[in-house]
């Protein structure tokens, strides 16, 4: 049974364990530097498989200000997103993204939309995201380390927004 919870400093000793496998390196890089860039507007998670953790990515709520695509949403960014790699290849990360749409509507109600980029040397990923929901929105993003990225985006759908319609 996988679940996202918000990192908390009890996370930390098993969250500097987490790493991907080094040709997957140029997608997400290590643990330390994805660290980095965590603070109070990018929030770090982590996936459990039960008891374990085995992954982790960033909810950016400074998405829209910091990306020119998305400069006219109020979305929030999905970024970080991997797997440890002990744990790849059992339906993990494809569980995390299907889990996605409901933790994102309670935790982050106030955003319409979530959005990603991924390398278009990273096919699997793309698969995965598309296989959760995420549509491709055709545009490419440049700036990147390792070349171009698909832009992605999906609706985040709030029962707290319904109501207060
Ligand atoms: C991409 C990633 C998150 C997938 O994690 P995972 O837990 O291994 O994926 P799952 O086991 O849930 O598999 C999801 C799908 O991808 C496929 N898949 C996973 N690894 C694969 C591989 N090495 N080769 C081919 N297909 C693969 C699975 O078959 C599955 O497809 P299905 O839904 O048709 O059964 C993981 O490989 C990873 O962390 N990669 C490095 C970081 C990264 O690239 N993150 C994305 C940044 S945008």
């Amino acid at each position: 049974m996988i679940s996202i919870e918000k990192m908390t400093t009890r996370h930390l000793a098993d969250v500097i364990t987490l790493a991907v496998m080094d040709e997957q390196k140029p997608f997400v890089g290590t643990i330390d530097d994805i660290l980095k860039n965590a603070n109070a507007q990018v929030r770090p998670h982590v996936i459990f498989a039960d008891d374990t953790m085995v992954g982790f990515f960033l909810i950016d709520t400074t998405y829209s200000k910091s990306f020119d695509f998305a400069s006219r949403s109020n979305a929030i960014g999905l970024r970080s997103f991997f797997i440890s790699k002990e744990y790849q290849g059992k339906g993990y990360a494809k569980q995390a993204i299907l889990a996605l749409p409901n933790y994102l509507s309670e935790a982050y109600p106030n955003h319409t939309a979530v959005m990603l980029t991924v390398n278009c040397q990273n096919p699997i990923a793309k698969q995965l995201y598309e296989k959760g929901g995420f549509e491709d929105t055709n545009d490419l993003y440049h700036g990147g380390p390792s070349g171009p990225q698909h832009i992605m985006t999906m609706a985040i759908e709030s029962s707290i927004r319904a109501a207060n319609l």
